[in-house]
């Protein structure tokens, strides 16, 4: 790897968050939800693929008895930039009416896939309904939504590692890394 740069597809990308950030802010907002939950049970739903790597870190944080589930939801297709067209599916019948909801999801960019999400799960009359992101492009979404926990606002850039793809490219990197434009 030269000067922090690697190659995705046809796009390089910069080193910018190191693994040992994320590990803190990921500590950071288990003892938050741990904290707000006072031994309550929580049901975390794990927006797929993206969120994978952010869940399975951040539930090891949690000390509270809590359940996962999974949900699928897509939003941006093949390139950069939001589609806006968000289809919303889950595998197992999901049982949410009266039970403390927390969504996990990797990025919030536009805000419009949680907002479609939150609308379904909302639907199931959940006791509570919040949302913990890793990421969060303020800057974008302009508080169309609200998020409960966050981990980093970021620039209006597009970025990869640690759960989140470039075409489908990148999710295993352990660091986070942002599209390098060329000087
Ligand atoms: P939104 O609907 O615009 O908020 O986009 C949310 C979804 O788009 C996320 O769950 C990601 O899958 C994807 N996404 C948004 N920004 C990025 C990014 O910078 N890198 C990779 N995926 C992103």
């Amino acid at each position: 790897m030269k000067n922090n740069l690697i190659q995705l597809h046809d796009k390089q990308f910069k080193k910018f968050i190191s693994r040992e950030q994320i590990h803190e802010a990921v500590q950071r907002l288990g003892a938050q939800i741990t904290h707000d939950y006072n031994a309550n049970e929580v049901v975390f739903v794990v927006v797929l693929k993206g969120s994978i790597v952010f869940a399975t870190d951040l539930i090891r944080e949690v000390n509270l008895p809590c359940t996962l589930e999974f949900i699928r939801a897509e939003s941006y297709g093949a390139g950069l930039h939001s589609s806006g067209n968000v289809k919303v599916a889950h595998y197992t019948g999901l049982d949410l009416a009266g039970k403390h909801v927390i969504v996990l999801e990797d990025i919030v960019d536009t805000g419009l896939t949680i907002k479609q999400l939150l609308i379904h799960l909302q639907e199931m009359k959940p006791a509570s309904l919040k949302v913990a992101t890793l990421f969060l492009k303020p800057e974008v979404c302009k508080g169309t939504v609200e998020t409960h926990y966050v981990g980093f606002e970021i620039s209006p850039l597009f970025i990869v590692g640690y759960g989140l793809d470039y075409n489908e490219i990148g999710r295993n990197l352990a660091d986070v890394y942002i599209l390098h434009e060329a000087p």
